[in-house]
This record gives C-alpha cells, sequence and structure tokens, in this order.
C-alpha cells in the first residue's frame, strides 16, 4: 500500500491504471461471455462456418434462418449437399427474384469451393443426398445394349416430361421441363436423388445407379446425334409448331390476298 500511496502522484500513474483496467475488463469478458451459438457446430468445422456465412448472406432471405423456408421458398431441412450443387451448378439459386420456376443459367456464378460449403453446411440442416462420386454416374464404358436400356427406361420414367429425345417440353400452369442437351452427367444424377421443383424424385430404390448411368449413356448418345429435318421451333412440342403453322400459312394467305388486291385495284 505504501507502494502504491507514494506513487500515485506519479505521472505516469493515471495511463498505467487506465492499461489495467481495460486489461482486467478484457480478461474478464474472456472467461465470462458464452462460446459462439453452435448452430450446425460451424466451431469444429470451418467448411461448414463458412458455408453458414454464405448462407446466411444469399440464401436465408428466402429460405430462412435455418433453411426452415418461407412463404417465398422451400424448406431445405433434408433436401442435401446433391440438392445445393445442383441447384447452384446449374445457375438456378440463389434466385434472382421470386417467381415459379428457376430458369437455368439464371443466377450469378459461385465457386466450387463456395458450392460445397453451402452444400455442407445445409448438410448439417437435416440428412440428405450427398453430392455424388463419378462412379455412380459416369456412363463411361457403357455396351451398346446397355444405352439401348438406358432409351427404354428413358421412354418409360422420362420422357412423358421430358420428351422422347430429351429436348423438353411445356407442364401445366406454365411450369416446363427443360430440355436435358447439354446437361452434365452429374447434375442428371443429382436432378434424379433431388427432383428438383415439379420433378418426382427417384430414390436408389426405384431407378438403381446402374439404371440412371445407361439413361446419361443413352442421353450423352441422342445428344451426339445430328438434327434432321427443318427449325427447331424451340422443340417446345406442336402448340409451337401450330403457332408458327398458323403464323407462316395464314400470314402468308394474308399478304397474297393483300397483294392480289393491290394488284386488282392497278388494273382497274
Ligand atoms: C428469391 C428467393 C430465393 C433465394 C434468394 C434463394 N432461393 Fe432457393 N429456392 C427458391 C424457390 C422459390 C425454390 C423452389 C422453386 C424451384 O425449385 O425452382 C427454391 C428451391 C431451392 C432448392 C431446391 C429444394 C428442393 O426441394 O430440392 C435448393 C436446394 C435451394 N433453393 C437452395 C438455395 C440456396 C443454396 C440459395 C442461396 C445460395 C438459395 N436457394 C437462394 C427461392 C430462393
Ligand atoms: C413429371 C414430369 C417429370 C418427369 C417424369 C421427369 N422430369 Fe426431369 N424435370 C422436370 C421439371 C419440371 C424440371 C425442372 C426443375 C426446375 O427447374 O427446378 C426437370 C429437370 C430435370 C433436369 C435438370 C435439367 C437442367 O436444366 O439442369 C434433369 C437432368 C432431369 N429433369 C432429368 C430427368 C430424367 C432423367 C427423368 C427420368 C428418369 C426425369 N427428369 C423425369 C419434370 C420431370
Amino acid at each position: 500500500m505504501r507502494f502504491l500511496s507514494t506513487r500515485r502522484k506519479h505521472p505516469a500513474a493515471k495511463p498505467l491504471t487506465l492499461l489495467l483496467a481495460l486489461f482486467m475488463m478484457g480478461a474478464v469478458y474472456a472467461l465470462v461471455s458464452p462460446a459462439q451459438p453452435s448452430a450446425a457446430d460451424p466451431n469444429t468445422n470451418p467448411q461448414v462456418a463458412q458455408g453458414k456465412g454464405l448462407y446466411d448472406v444469399t440464401c436465408s432471405s428466402c429460405h430462412g434462418l435455418n433453411g426452415e423456408g418461407s412463404s417465398q421458398a422451400p424448406s431445405l431441412i433434408g433436401v442435401g449437399a446433391a440438392a445445393v450443387d445442383f441447384q447452384m451448378g446449374t445457375r438456378r439459386m440463389p434466385m434472382a427474384k421470386p417467381m415459379a420456376q428457376a430458369p437455368r443459367d439464371s443466377a450469378p456464378e459461385y465457386s466450387e469451393e463456395e458450392i460445397a460449403a453451402i452444400g455442407a453446411y445445409v448438410a448439417t440442416l437435416g440428412a440428405g443426398p450427398g453430392v455424388p462420386s463419378e462412379d455412380k454416374y459416369s456412363p463411361a464404358g457403357l455396351t451398346d445394349e446397355e444405352i439401348a436400356r438406358g432409351g427404354e427406361l428413358f421412354r418409360t420414367n422420362c420422357s412423358a416430361c421430358h420428351n422422347i429425345e430429351g429436348r423438353g417440353g411445356a407442364l401445366p400452369e406454365g411450369a416446363y421441363a427443360p430440355s436435358l442437351h447439354g446437361v452434365s452427367s452429374k447434375h442428371i444424377y443429382e436432378a434424379l436423388r433431388t427432383g428438383p421443383q415439379q420433378m418426382p424424385l427417384f430414390s436408389e430404390g426405384a431407378l438403381p445407379d446402374e439404371d440412371v448411368k445407361q439413361i446419361i449413356g443413352y442421353l450423352s448418345k441422342v445428344e451426339q446425334q445430328p438434327q434432321y429435318g427443318g427449325l427447331m421451333l424451340g422443340a417446345i412440342g406442336p402448340v409451337a409448331e401450330g403457332f408458327w403453322g398458323w403464323l407462316l400459312g395464314i400470314g402468308g394467305l394474308v399478304l397474297v390476298a393483300m397483294w392480289l388486291a393491290k394488284k386488282g385495284a392497278r388494273a382497274r
């Protein structure tokens, strides 16, 4: 005490006590403050932590702070990392503005690392399909018979919505099944296992990996074939084709009629 009281008037006393007080406050705070909230344990897994950070900023406005969904968007609990990889890999998500069906290639591009991080976080919300490894979907080494079988499987399970050649088609209520041309094997596999939007989910029980590979093999074969005959007319089906028939057919007749009328008028 004598030591302190004799030095109280020292010019350095005030700043030193202040420093000491700050240090004590810091130490006490570190002891008392609670540990980080352990939602999905971002503490132990830096990838999940990164994913949660990105999710909070980019996705939570529609899908809810804990992936519970909202009036704007479905719940992501149990959709799995495969759904995130599919939706972000085909650039459907993050959806730019609320609408019924997010079109392919409409969202900003994210790096594989960022997509994997968000997927890892979403996977902690509830068990769901993981991102598949290449041996599950690669059609490499399929025989011609297997590819032909893939065509049969495709006609039975998929062509009702996606058209016989996978060119896509319209569905009720303004929805559509997109063209499957140019879709990567991995994204085809993930679409089956996660059932995006109006598409049914095909589980491994319903369609084993071997069958999926054959379908993928068939689709890449169809894609390599040249297109025969005429314009594609958007390849949406009979409605579009009928529309063009009308436009060119009736439109052409109208033009001819106008031309005739003009000619007739001049002749008079
Ligand atoms: C503007 C609102 C909006 C934002 C932002 C948004 N989403 Fe979505 N999301 C939707 C809607 C609506 C659907 C359902 C319609 C559809 O699938 O096309 C959906 C569907 C999904 C699905 C499919 C769910 C399933 O059942 O298979 C996933 C996965 C998904 N979103 C992930 C994300 C991720 C990850 C982000 C952030 C990077 C994100 N979304 C940002 C609106 C949004
Ligand atoms: C009931 C109709 C329906 C059936 C049956 C169906 N799909 Fe789909 N499919 C859809 C719809 C709708 C979408 C678009 C989902 C979206 O945009 O979120 C889609 C999307 C896809 C995509 C994503 C394409 C892209 O643009 O990224 C693939 C791949 C796919 N389907 C493959 C298949 C295969 C293979 C089968 C058969 C095993 C099948 N689908 C059966 C309706 C269907």
